[in-house]
């Protein structure tokens, strides 16, 4: 009690109040148990859901992954997170709840990214974000923008690209899109968490030169362009210190070069060697919060003790605390939760079904289409269509990236839909033997850590060679369906999953001879999230069409671009090499030991995907930034805005479409640029944007403009991002290998464009690539 002449108010009413009162004081009020709830989550009532255990509390949003704590004393609710990335997670039915809770299920990062189109992920991410706000969640823990480093990560489908500046960039587009609903993102996993194997022991021994300009730089751009509420940070170590506690990279390049302002939150339960091995250490909760990790999730009361007991013996520094709980209190202020905001657990979904069945169709990449049978425009005979995976189309990957949707189109439907016929025979065969396959692959995957599970494909169908001929002889075309399927805590395998399997190679084999031989034509159609190999089958089919993890209408959109509805127009994003062991990360993937890696050293340094392919002459399968299109385009008039760089350069360039139906194309800027101070890559992205659907004979003009920091590499002996003095070329490529058109311009002395620190000191003896 405190006593104001004669009035007497106590004190638990004169609590600061959040909201009301700064947020010095409500810091300044609270206890060190208080403080510990703040910082470290509620662990994870009603997680993949679980209806919550015997005393938890209640929860707001069945089936999300966390949030923070509630303090109901000073005013500070409960706030809600929730995965992410193709939308949201949650549990779409309740107990004694009628109503049910589906989101959209939108195509995978891989497939949003092969579009190259900023503007239509924007779209997309508004969208999204709808679902996010209506269902009651105020963080969606979104985007991932890991590079692929390697192609067997089993999370590639989550992430978007080989190279930073696609990641960056479809960031960016994504982040804006979703928080302009006025709820949070999360952009993940802060970083080099680029494989699967392991991922709560391994340390990645990753040079700073490859930190800087690869495995950092997608982050950066989407930070500072978009400016995500929270950053998740990844669970592996970096020389040596776990991500989660790792000062260089949480505070001394988050914050203090980048001027990052938001969370930073822990990937779940990230920095300690697995769940059980969280003790109630001082030291470990101390490290992660002193780095600038300001929140710990979920969150677990071993943790929360600990914290209590470093609060109370002063064993943590109360600033960092201070700062933590400060920029929690102010994320929590502006979310929807805080703001009252009644949402509706009623998002528009029949309004993003379309969202996501117009996005899916501009991702596809037309890899290969002989003698243009695509688009198939023929609706009278008809279609032959072989795979599995035709039959039960996969929407997208497993684990926490996995949506739970009301309902997933597949090719047959997506194709019939829209007015073709299907062989009846091959449907009536293929149905139960799918059914069956996958009923007993989800009781496999049920019993071996279910969300969690490792994915195993199921086997093909097996074909006979007479059905074969008549099918040949009876129908129009074959369609044949390759799918794939992969998911956290698991990298893929390089066997019967990057290489086909026997089952399929035969199936592809001996449609391809039968319908060859009736002069009939073969359509394949990949329902991957990450790249495979395609050198020693393409010959073999006449069009190939790489229509990824497509999203809850995949069939629909499919069957658009089929039909030639859409054109597709999306190109790839990362390399689709010969062999695997083409790429350099291949001899240092998963790591060592093999068997059970702990340390992965990233030794091909700044070489990895078209970095590698290009400079060292690699042929691929299919190169980055490799896409074909129903039309043509003719690229001219490149011009540049002056022949000596002083501050920035314009670079423009002329498109035209030069065929027969409308359509969009992919350009790309690729940089060449002086090697006296490093060895560079001999050519990098450093611009890129798209046409608008352009008609026959139209033609658009686009502009970019390039500054220094675009130009510069980071020249590890002066801890600087220096734009070299020299001879650049700029190239205006279809592809990273198909380069349309040239020019060049000098800078007449060395631009040190950022100083900074140096940072990431490795923890054992690399060498790395180097040209
Ligand atoms: C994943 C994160 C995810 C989190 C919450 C972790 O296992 O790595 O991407 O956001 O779980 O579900």
């Amino acid at each position: 009690m405190v006593t104001l002449g004669s009035i007497q108010i106590s004190k638990a009413q004169k609590a600061p109040q959040l909201g009301k009162d700064s947020l010095d004081e409500v810091i300044e009020a609270m206890t060190a148990e208080e403080k510990a709830d703040l910082l470290i989550g509620p662990g994870m009532p009603g997680y993949a859901g679980l209806v919550p255990l015997e005393g938890e509390p209640d929860v707001r949003v069945l089936g999300a992954a966390g949030g923070t704590m509630a303090i109901p004393r000073l005013g500070i609710p409960e706030t809600v997170f929730a995965d992410g990335p193709a939308e949201l997670r949650i549990q779409p039915k309740r107990k004694d709840d009628p109503n049910t809770y589906y989101a959209t299920a939108f195509p995978v990062g891989t497939a949003l990214a092969s579009s190259w189109n900023t503007e239509l992920i924007e779209e997309v991410g508004k969208a999204m974000g709808e679902e996010v706000k209506e269902y009651g969640v105020d963080v969606y823990l979104a985007p991932a923008l890991n590079i692929d480093r390697n192609p067997l990560n089993g999370r590639n489908f989550e992430y978007y690209s080989e190279d930073p500046l696609v990641s960056g960039e479809i960031a960016s587009a994504y982040v804006r899109g979703v928080q302009s609903n006025g709820v949070g993102t999360s952009v993940k996993h802060y970083a080099a968490n680029n494989q699967e194997s392991n991922r709560l022991r391994l340390n990645a021994h990753v040079s700073e030169r490859a930190m800087r300009e690869l495995y950092l730089k997608g982050f950066e751009i989407a930070i500072k362009d978009a400016e995500p509420w929270t950053i998740m940070s990844a669970y592996n170590k970096i020389n040596g210190v776990y991500a989660s506690a790792n000062e260089d990279l949480l505070t001394t390049v988050l914050r203090d070069e980048w001027d990052y302002k938001g969370i930073v939150m822990t990937d779940w339960f990230g920095g300690y060697p697995g769940f059980e091995s969280i003790q109630d250490s001082v030291s470990d909760v101390v490290a992660q919060i002193e780095a600038g990790n300001d929140l710990l999730m979920p969150g677990a009361e071993k943790q929360k003790a600990a914290l209590v007991k470093a609060l109370k013996e002063g064993k943590v520094n109360e600033e960092a605390i201070n700062t933590s709980l400060k920029i929690i209190l102010a994320y929590i202020i502006e979310t929807p939760t805080f703001k009252g905001y009644k949402y509706s657990n009623n998002p528009d979904l029949e309004a993003n079904a379309q969202v996501t069945r117009s996005a899916a169709t501009e991702g596809m990449v037309l890899l290969k289409n002989d003698n243009e049978v695509l688009p198939f425009t023929n609706k009278s005979g008809t279609i032959a269509v072989f795979g599995d995976t035709s039959y039960s189309f996969i929407a997208g990957g497993t684990g926490s990236g996995d949506v739970n949707e009301a309902y997933t189109v597949s090719l047959i439907d997506g194709l019939t839909g829209a007015g073709y016929t299907i062989d009846k025979g091959l449907q009536t065969a293929y149905v139960p033997f799918v059914e069956k396959m996958t009923a007993k692959e989800m009781k496999r995957r049920e019993e071996n850590g279910g969300l969690l599970s490792d994915v195993q494909r199921i086997p093909e169908m097996p074909l006979d060679r007479e059905m074969l001929a008549k099918k040949a002889k009876a129908s129009e075309v074959a369609v044949i369906t390759i799918g794939r399927n992969a998911g956290e805590q698991h990298d893929r395998k390089i066997t019967n999953d990057f290489y086909l399997g026997q089952d399929e190679i035969k199936m592809i084999n001996s449609v391809s001879d039968a319908f060859h031989a009736e002069g009939k034509k073969v359509i394949v159609i990949l329902n991957i999230g990450g790249v495979i190999e395609t050198a020693t089958w393409k010959d073999k089919v006449d069009t190939i069409l790489l229509a990824w993890q497509a999203g809850q209408e995949g069939g629909n959109s499919v069957a658009d671009v089929f039909s030639g509805v859409k054109n597709p127009s999306g190109k790839l994003t990362m390399t689709f090499p010969v062999d695997y062991h083409n790429h350099p990360s291949a001899e240092n993937f998963p790591g060592f030991p093999a068997h059970d890696p702990s340390e992965v050293f990233y030794k091909e340094g700044i070489y990895v995907g078209y970095r590698y392919f290009n400079t060292f002459g690699i042929k691929s399968s299919y190169e980055f930034g490799f896409g074909k299109s129903y039309t043509t385009f003719e690229y001219s008039d490149l011009k540049l805005s002056e022949s000596t760089f002083e501050d920035e350069i314009e670079v423009t360039v002329k498109v035209k479409n030069t065929g027969k139906v409308t359509g969009k194309e992919v350009v790309q800027v690729y940089v060449s640029a002086p090697t006296n101070l490093a060895d560079k890559p001999s050519e990098e992205l450093r611009a890129f944007a798209k046409t608008k659907a352009l008609k026959p004979g139209k033609s658009e003009k686009l502009k970019f403009t390039l500054k220094a920091k675009d130009l510069a590499s980071f020249i590890d002996e002066q801890s600087a991002w220096i734009t070299e003095k020299g001879t650049y070329t700029i190239k205006i490529g279809a592809s990273s290998l198909d380069i349309q058109l040239t020019d060049d311009f000098s800078v007449a002395k060395d631009i040190t464009v950022e100083k900074v620190n140096n940072v990431f000191d490795l923890d054992a003896k690399m060498e790395t690539l180097k040209n």
